[in-house]
């Protein structure tokens, strides 16, 4: 199955809670581009979980890994579990990739079972294995997120957000290691605790992005990638009816409009500022071309 990318439009952070994570609110939104993610069972006596990822090297900590066994470890399965990864999402990038990934392992491992667990049991799971999880899990491909990332409001996708995916070369971010960051700047008090009201930030999303007035509490602690954003902002400013944030901790850089030439428009400015950037096509997606199902 498909494993879509997300992004974040808002996010506002809270302070470091006494377990080590923030409460944030954030809006976020899957789009088109995605893993594909694969699983094939042999039955067995004795859980075994294999993670083939088809063209990068595999990394330690595996979220799909995890996600299979905590799986196994609720459901009591035992069989031997071969999955594979075929990756186009870029890493360290504030997309989601490895969370989406151990989503999408969870939602086939239901399926194949026959749906043994309470769609709240599978999102207890995901939790564990990264913040990020639930939202994929959820029923909507847009959603306002609070506490760690658990707690979920179901927005009306758009179906009209054209867009731009910009990853520096060379370059991805530690979420965790963002969050440190953040907390050193704001025990110096260089950057505030600011936040939107709820209801103002889902009644946004409906508007025209040009009225948009979404922030990343990340984007004052993003250190050498600074230039490069201050950048593409103003590259953003210049263009009609455009958003631009860096997405999650980044090191990704997205650009959304309702005006589906926004890449060819964007791409032109880009090349002229020579830097060293991958840049993905994108679109917003909802529920019905989304190919995710939560149907348990
Ligand atoms: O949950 P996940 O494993 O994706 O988070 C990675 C790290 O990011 C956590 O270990 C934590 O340091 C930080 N984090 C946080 N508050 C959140 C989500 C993540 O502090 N809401």
């Amino acid at each position: 199955m498909e494993a879509p990318a997300k992004l974040n439009f808002h996010l506002s952070i809270g302070p470091r809670r006494s377990d080590g994570y923030h409460d944030l609110i954030s809006i976020f939104q899957m789009i088109d581009l995605s893993d594909t993610v694969q699983i094939t069972r042999t039955p067995g006596s004795r859980i075994s979980v294999s993670v083939v990822m088809e063209n990068f090297e595999s990394i330690e900590e595996n979220t799909m890994e995890k996600a299979a066994r905590l799986f196994a470890d609720v459901t009591g399965i035992a069989d031997a579990l071969s999955i594979r990864c075929k990756k186009r999402i870029p890493m360290q990038a504030g997309l989601g990739g490895g969370s989406s990934d151990a989503a999408a392992v969870l939602l086939l491992l239901s399926k194949l079972y026959g749906y043994p667990l309470q769609r709240s049991e599978l999102i207890a799971i995901g939790a564990k294995v990264g913040s990020d999880v639930p939202f994929f899990l959820g029923d909507s491909t847009a959603a306002c997120v609070e506490g760690r990332g658990e707690v979920l409001t179901a927005l009306e996708a758009r179906t009209d957000l054209y867009g731009v995916l910009i990853m520096p070369e060379g370059v991805g971010v530690s979420t965790r290691e963002a969050f440190g960051e953040l907390d050193r700047a704001r025990l110096q008090n260089k950057v505030p605790l600011r936040t939107i009201g709820k209801g103002q930030l889902v009644s946004m999303y409906a508007q025209p992005v040009a009225e948009w007035r979404y922030f990343n509490d990340f984007r004052a602690v993003m250190g050498p990638l600074s230039p490069l954003y201050d950048t593409l902002d103003t590259i953003v400013s210049e263009l009609p009816d455009a958003f631009g944030t860096v997405s999650g901790s980044g090191a990704a850089y997205c650009i959304v409009s309702a005006e589906h030439r926004i890449s060819e428009l964007f791409r032109t400015k880009v090349e002229k500022i020579g830097a060293n950037v991958t840049i993905f096509d994108i679109k917003s997606l909802h529920r019905a071309d989304s190919g995710v199902t939560v149907s348990l």
